[in-house]
């Protein structure tokens, strides 16, 4: 098996890093290597404190999840393990599909024990018995690679009816997903897991009371879980030590477009733009950066001479766009905006699942106004401007889910803060 491409961590082996610390250093088809490279000391330290006082853990570490809300890790495990039902999921989104995120994908491939170790963990917190791991059809090599971990785990009592013989039981079932983006939404996934067609369900009830198979269910992203980790390795306070108050420790950043060195980069929350792409080389020669997409399709832009923005979750909220998953898609001068735009417009109207009516047309309508207005400025393209506003305030206000929801973000975004279309 072909070990983590080298040029899609260009950071791997350097000091300092925290989630990144183990891809492209350790064997990830080896777990004695795990072993000796700090893994299973976590789940040790889990089984001493108990669940409870892991969740107290989590909580005071402030971690937050990565998948792209930011919603609080500790309440949502909390709450899923006071639900008086005795079986409880556990559910570990590897569905990475939004568009320019791929870090998920890295840390499977590179550090796979870790996951398995995580999920446990997790498991043992929220009062799972089983964990489903999630995982994006379109990776292989990850599949290969957990499978592979999962069954040594197994195979060493490291998952199974007695993990590491301290009377709890937990395994880790996989499931693929098929390429729909849509069913990385978290209780589209539990539609899947089921058997249904991969469709969102409302929220409230929320996952936690009412997840898979009606069941309390914890959802977290495979980043969210690997925090958890450092967490217990070195105590809630030493975490927090990293970052802002409201954005605790370091993340993993996609970044990708015109930058010398595009790959997952790890740094602590709070650390700028600009010292993020000048970790990936800055543009190339004889380039001008126009802009940075943040969050990905469902994010906004911030200009050239925006990049002092501190890339933290309230930082990035405060200055109207959003850090999402970790996407940064730098884009220069020579680049179409419309049709960046068009292309984002059509993904939503592809990937839409069509259960709601706000969603399945408006997504339909604005890339038709998207496709008019394409080659037109000023004056001409000032009906459809307004006719995309309106369509995009609809489907924010009216749309099932986060998809619908968030499907005008971008174009917004880039109608207010770049002035397309002027
Ligand atoms: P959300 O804000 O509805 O929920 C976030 C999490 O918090 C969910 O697990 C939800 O169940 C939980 N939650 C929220 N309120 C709760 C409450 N009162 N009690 C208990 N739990 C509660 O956001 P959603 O729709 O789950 O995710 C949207 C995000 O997903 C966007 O920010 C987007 O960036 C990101 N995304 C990431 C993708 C990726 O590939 N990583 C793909 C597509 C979107
Ligand atoms: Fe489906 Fe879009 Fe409605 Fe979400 S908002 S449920 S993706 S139609």
């Amino acid at each position: 098996d072909e070990p983590v491409e080298a040029s899609a961590v260009p950071q791997a082996g350097t000091d300092g890093l925290v989630l990144l610390r183990r891809v492209g250093v350790v064997d990830p088809a080896d777990l004695d290597d795990y072993r000796a490279n700090g893994g299973y000391a976590a789940l040790r330290r889990a089984f001493a404190l108990g669940p409870a006082a892991v969740i107290r853990e989590v909580l005071d570490a402030g971690l937050v999840g990565r998948g792209g809300a930011a919603f609080p890790t500790g309440r949502k495990w909390d709450a899923t393990a006071r639900q008086p039902e005795r079986t409880h999921y556990l559910v570990c989104n590897a569905d990475e599909s939004e568009p320019g995120t791929f870090k998920d994908r890295v840390l499977m491939e590179g550090d796979p024990y870790a996951l398995v170790e995580a999920m446990t963990i997790a498991g043992y917190a929220v009062g799972a018995h089983r964990g489903f791991l999630y995982l994006r059809g379109e990776y292989p090599r990850a599949l290969r690679r957990l499978e592979h971990a999962i069954g040594q785990a197994r195979g060493r009592g490291l998952l199974g009816p007695d993990v590491l013989g301290q009377g709890f039981a937990f395994d880790i079932e996989i499931r693929r997903g098929a390429g729909a983006y849509i069913c990385g939404e978290e209780t589209a996934i539990f539609n899947s897991i089921e058997g249904r067609r991969g469709e969102p369900r409302s929220k409230p009830p929320f996952p936690v009371e009412k997840g898979l198979f009606g069941k309390p269910t914890a959802v977290n992203n495979v980043e969210t879980l690997l925090n958890v980790l450092p967490i217990l390795e070195h105590g809630a306070a030493a975490y927090a030590a990293t970052g802002t108050a409201a954005s605790t420790g370091t993340k993993l950043f996609c970044v990708s477009g015109t930058v010398r060195r595009p790959g997952v980069y790890e740094l602590p929350f709070g650390a700028t733009l600009r010292e993020l792409l000048a970790l990936a080389g800055g543009v190339p020669e004889g380039r001008t950066l126009r802009a940075v997409l943040l969050g990905g399709a469902a994010g906004g832009f911030v200009r050239g001479d925006e990049l002092d923005i501190p890339l933290t979750f309230e930082g990035t909220r405060a200055a109207g766009t959003t850090l999402g998953s970790g996407v940064v898609l730098v884009l220069d001068e020579t680049v179409g905006l419309p049709r960046v735009l068009l292309r984002i417009a059509e993904f939503f109207r592809d990937e839409s699942c069509g259960q709601c009516v706000p969603c399945r047309v408006g997504t339909v309508r604005q890339e038709e106004a998207l496709h008019r207005i394409a080659d037109r400025v000023g004056a001409e393209a000032a009906a459809d401007v307004a006719l995309l506003r309106d369509v995009g305030g609809v489907m924010r206000d009216a749309s099932i889910c986060g998809l619908g929801q968030t499907a005008w973000n971008a174009v917004e975004s880039a109608i207010d803060r770049l002035g397309a279309f002027e």
